[in-house]
């Protein structure tokens, strides 16, 4: 209120009194105006005050039920603010590879709005074999873009679980089996994301590497191969992503489920790697209240509640966080400095972004979207036979071309789980094909079947009609181009459970050798996110790795296979000749896939290549491996010095010229090994690579920098990370499997 005062002056002394009055008007005045602004906009609304002062003075206005209800969900993708204060809903949407359509509040339907189809990116697979963290950050970049066109605060993405087994059928969602590439491909993602003022959420933490018993199953590792195997990607995320947010696991590890979690969440994520982000559950990984109250889980969310999910009464207040916590609250079971620090880590999630300043608009379905959508599929499609040049396809060099195969028409973006899509629009390989050799040119067959919503093959009977039209079709072509692989069916690549074998489902292998046997001339595109078996790969003479590819796919795949863009993905897995081969395979049902209630990795540090490496495995095709319509010749590698301090950067040096005579793309990569150690180490790790563009007949340097550090291993004794002194090999690689040059270093 202003308080009005009124003078009448007679004399000196009233003057003197007047003065001092008119001065005490103007301080209340400046006072009353500086609450009243306070009043309008109290700090923690002040989007230029520091997110920590906002923290504080949102926290000291809440009560103990305002806060309390900030932990766990309201809805199956959001979470409540703080109507009283103006704090705003979290909103969340998988993630990761476009933005899931709205579903009804409390169902996992869609809920039908017409304004929710998004561009669908490519699968993480497909980034991971571009091997260029450039492609990641547009990646980032555009679909942070559409989440935050759609209001959402917290991507649930991305996913960077280790490729440990082909029978995951999660794999598709992540970065492929090698700690070091997951860890440069994920920081520039998650960057790129949250540059929109939305939350990137690293899931799943941690070693949520298979979906069969997921729920459960209790991961037994050692402490070595999880710090270099399975956590370098989430710390990466964390320290140099600065992620916002992080997603527990459904697994248990050591004994407790991985969403509260005292070992991964408070000393590993929280404590060690200093992570001030918020840790949110997976949609009903929580079991627990006294656990989720002390062991890190700051946001519960998706817990069943008996029943209780469908709509009417108020469910979410039965959650583990919800009225068991404020009970336990009010009767003094806990204290509230656990509730106070959850809340500070949620408050900090809504400040850095629906509340943020100068937050930017982000867009949706934008002709930007859709070229990057294009570009991130081009550089992640890997050639991976390419006999007597039989791709590239030209346009018009054939009359006739056929396409065979489910996959060059079925959506490849639905299904398979919570990364399933609505979308704008799906370019399927067959529309792309038509599109790019004119569809007078194209014969198509389906040439085997998968019902979506069966989940069942066909009958027999309609499998043999489908594969004599098949053979008919290809018998009338120049040219045969096979699209198949795995799908986003259940028990393929899909989330919930695993896939049952590595074989190719539905007959394909029948159809591909039927086709072989009719027209040589036969180009076979796989679409997946695993590893198969090919019994038939030495007849083919052409194979294409195509992933799934999103909304770009078909257009994409035609670019490929017409030669218009050079293919020059590489794999991010191995892919095994047969599933025994494979590391996790290979020690029976307790390593793969448990007895339902425990699994113990037996393989240890020895994961993907690492494995077939240092048992001299030979793999089908081997990690970073991948060809090109050109070729490139690589120079001997050199290093800067012969000896080198633990505190040092390596430096090597070494030429690659594209020898052939199309412009191309090379991923040059740079292993380590130490042939003498006190441990057991992997044959090689990969320590640095580089996606080098060339035109034809060009000779560029590769200039690159490994720090002495990356060279240690982590030592489970003393829980430190050793570089032993000694000797310690180089090499620059084509692959895993494909050394051009070695140099020799030693480290004192
Ligand atoms: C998945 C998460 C996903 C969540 C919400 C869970 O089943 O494991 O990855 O983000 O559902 O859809």
């Amino acid at each position: 209120m202003y308080k009005v005062y009124s003078y009448t002056s007679t004399n000196s002394s009233n003057n003197k009194m007047m003065k001092a009055k008119i001065v005490s008007i103007v301080v209340i005045f400046h006072m009353t105006l500086l609450n009243m602004v306070n009043a309008q906009t109290p700090v923690y609304q002040d989007a230029n005050q520091p997110i920590e002062k906002r923290i504080e003075s949102a926290l000291s206005l809440m009560t103990l039920e305002e806060k309390v209800a900030m932990c766990h969900a309201q809805s199956k993708f959001s979470s409540r603010g703080v109507p009283r204060l103006g704090i705003p809903e979290i909103w969340m949407t998988d993630g990761p590879h476009g933005i899931r359509e709205e579903v009804f509040w409390d169902q996992w339907d869609g809920a039908k709005w017409t304004n929710d189809s998004c561009t669908a990116f490519p699968a993480l697979t497909c980034l991971a074999a571009s091997f260029n963290p450039e492609i990641s950050s547009l990646y980032g970049k555009s679909i942070g873009e559409e989440a935050r066109y759609r209001n959402k605060g917290v991507l649930l993405g991305p996913g960077v679980n280790i490729y440990r087994t082909p029978l995951n059928g999660r794999n598709f969602e992540y970065m492929g089996e090698d700690p070091y590439l997951s860890s440069r491909m994920v920081v520039p993602y998650v960057q790129a994301v949250q540059q929109n003022g939305v939350a990137a959420c690293v899931k799943h933490f941690a070693l949520n590497n298979q979906e069969k018993d997921r729920m459960g199953i209790n991961v037994e590792v050692s402490d070595r191969a999880l710090y270099e195997i399975y956590l370098p990607a989430f710390k990466a995320a964390v320290q140099e992503g600065k992620a916002w947010s992080i997603m527990g696991a459904y697994n248990q590890f050591r004994g407790q489920h991985c969403c509260h979690n005292d070992l991964l969440l408070n000393k590993i994520l929280k404590n060690d790697w200093q992570f001030d982000g918020a840790v949110i559950s997976d949609w009903g990984g929580v079991h627990n209240t006294e656990q989720s109250v002390y062991n890190g889980l700051d946001l519960e969310m998706g817990t069943s509640t008996n029943g209780l999910t469908t709509d009417g009464t108020s469910p979410y207040s039965e959650y583990y966080l919800a009225n068991p916590y404020l009970q336990g609250l009010k009767s003094g079971k806990y204290s509230e400095k656990e509730l106070n620090e959850k809340v500070t880590r949620l408050l900090r999630l809504i400040f850095r972004t629906t509340m943020a300043a100068n937050r930017p608009f982000g867009k949706y379905v934008s002709p930007e979207h859709s070229e990057a959508a294009r570009k991130i599929a081009e550089q992640g499609i890997v050639l991976l036979k390419n006999d007597k040049q039989t791709l590239p396809i030209p346009v018009g060099k054939y009359r006739r071309i056929a396409v065979i195969g489910d996959n060059a028409v079925r959506s490849l973006v639905v299904g398979g789980g919570s990364s399933s899509l609505k979308v704008a629009y799906e370019v399927s390989p067959l529309e792309g094909l038509k599109a790019k050799y004119g569809a007078e040119t194209i014969a198509f067959s389906k040439g085997y079947s998968a019902d979506l919503d069966d989940r069942k093959p066909e009958s027999k009977t309609v499998a043999d009609s489908l594969l004599a039209a098949a053979v008919a079709t290809a018998r009338n072509a120049d040219v045969v181009i096979f699209v198949g692989g795995l799908n986003k069916n259940w028990f393929q690549d899909s989330e919930g459970d695993d896939r049952k074998s590595m074989a190719l489902p539905y007959n394909q292998d029948k159809v591909i050798n039927a086709l072989m046997a009719t027209n040589k001339n036969l180009t076979v595109i796989l679409c997946s996110g695993n590893a198969v078996e090919m019994p038939w790969l030495s007849q083919v003479p052409a194979l294409v790795q195509a992933w799934y590819l999103g909304s770009e796919a078909g257009n994409a795949i035609a670019n490929i296979i017409s030669g218009e863009v050079n293919p020059s993905g590489k794999l991010p897995f191995s892919f095994p000749k047969k599933l025994e081969d494979n590391a996790a395979h290979s020690f029976g049902q307790m390593s793969y896939p448990g007895d339902g209630k425990k699994q113990e990795y037996k393989e240890d540090i020895l994961v993907g290549y690492r494995w077939f490496d240092t048992k001299k495995i030979v793999p089908q095709f081997p990690f970073g491996y991948g060809l090109s319509y050109s070729t490139f010749e690589y120079g001997k590698m050199s290093a800067d010095k012969k000896e080198y301090a633990k505190t040092d950067i390596v430096k090597v040096v070494f030429t690659v010229k594209n020898t052939g005579k199309t412009d191309g793309a090379e991923i040059a990569q740079v292993y380590m090994s130490q042939p003498k150690a006190s441990v057991v180490r992997p044959v090689k790790e990969l320590k640095a690579f580089k996606k080098v563009y060339l035109k034809a007949g060009e000779t560029q340097t590769v200039e690159l920098e490994l720090k002495v550090k990356d060279f240690a291993f982590y030592n489970d004794k003393t829980q430190t990370w050793d570089v032993e002194p000694g000797e310690f090999v180089l090499c620059n690689a084509a692959s895993s499997a494909n050394i051009k040059s070695k140099v020799s270093i030693s480290v004192k």
